[in-house]
């Protein structure tokens, strides 16, 4: 049975998505709850190798659906191995990147249907949504600029139209989904993107002791 919180952030790569979970771990730790960190694509053994294959720009040719489906199998391997069981432990789970980037990166970026990505990735979380979702929203320009372009994978490295169809799929999904997503401005600095994440968490954490 779950009893933990299960707290997922999002956004584009550059928007500081990883500062703000350790900020979000630490003071959850300091709350007293067990924490797990995790992330997407990844996470397990499975997940790793799953990971490699989506990221590497060797495989240019990949096609939206594969891409979907690989996403997909590393986040139910990662539900089943790490996820579900810590939830039902009663911790509390960060997870950077979860169903919300498919939905934008795949439905929205990739112009795959939005129903099949959607019912796609709810079998593969068997039950475990979310609790809360931050999307730390950027311009897609200044997120990546702010990468080192020769290091871009191969997400990174398709066009700025799709990075931008990706934000647009993000702010339709916190409309769609508004009493579990909440879009934070990313381009402030770290400690006000911090204190409004925490606004909207701090309560439902202190509510669980
Ligand atoms: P990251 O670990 O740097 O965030 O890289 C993961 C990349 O994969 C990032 O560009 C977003 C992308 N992605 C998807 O396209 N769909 C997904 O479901 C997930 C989890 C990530």
């Amino acid at each position: 049975m779950r009893k933990g919180y299960f707290i997922t952030l999002e956004g584009p790569d550059g928007a500081g998505k990883t500062t703000q979970l350790q900020r979000l771990l630490t003071f959850a730790q300091q709350y007293g709850f067990e924490t797990v960190n995790t992330r997407e694509p990844g996470g397990t053994p499975v997940g790793d190798a799953v990971r490699g294959i989506l990221l590497d720009p060797q495989y240019g040719e990949m096609i939206p659906l594969t891409e979907a489906l690989l996403y997909a199998a590393s986040r139910a391997q990662l539900v089943h191995e790490v996820i579900g069981p810590a939830l039902d432990a009663g911790k509390v789970v960060i997870c950077d990147r979860f169903i919300d980037s498919s939905l934008a990166y795949q439905a929205y970026g990739g112009e795959l249907d939005f129903d099949f990505v959607l019912r796609t990735n709810v079998a593969a979380i068997n039950g475990y949504m979310p609790d809360q979702t931050f999307i730390l929203d950027l311009n897609p320009k200044e997120g990546l600029a702010r990468r080192d372009a020769s290091l871009a994978d191969r997400m990174e490295q398709k066009s700025l139209a799709f990075h931008q169809r990706v934000r647009e799929g993000f702010l339709a999904l916190a409309t769609r989904f508004p009493e579990r997503i909440i879009v934070i401005a990313a381009n402030r600095p770290v400690e006000d993107v911090f204190a409004s994440i925490w606004e909207n968490v701090g309560p439902a954490l202190t509510a669980l002791r």
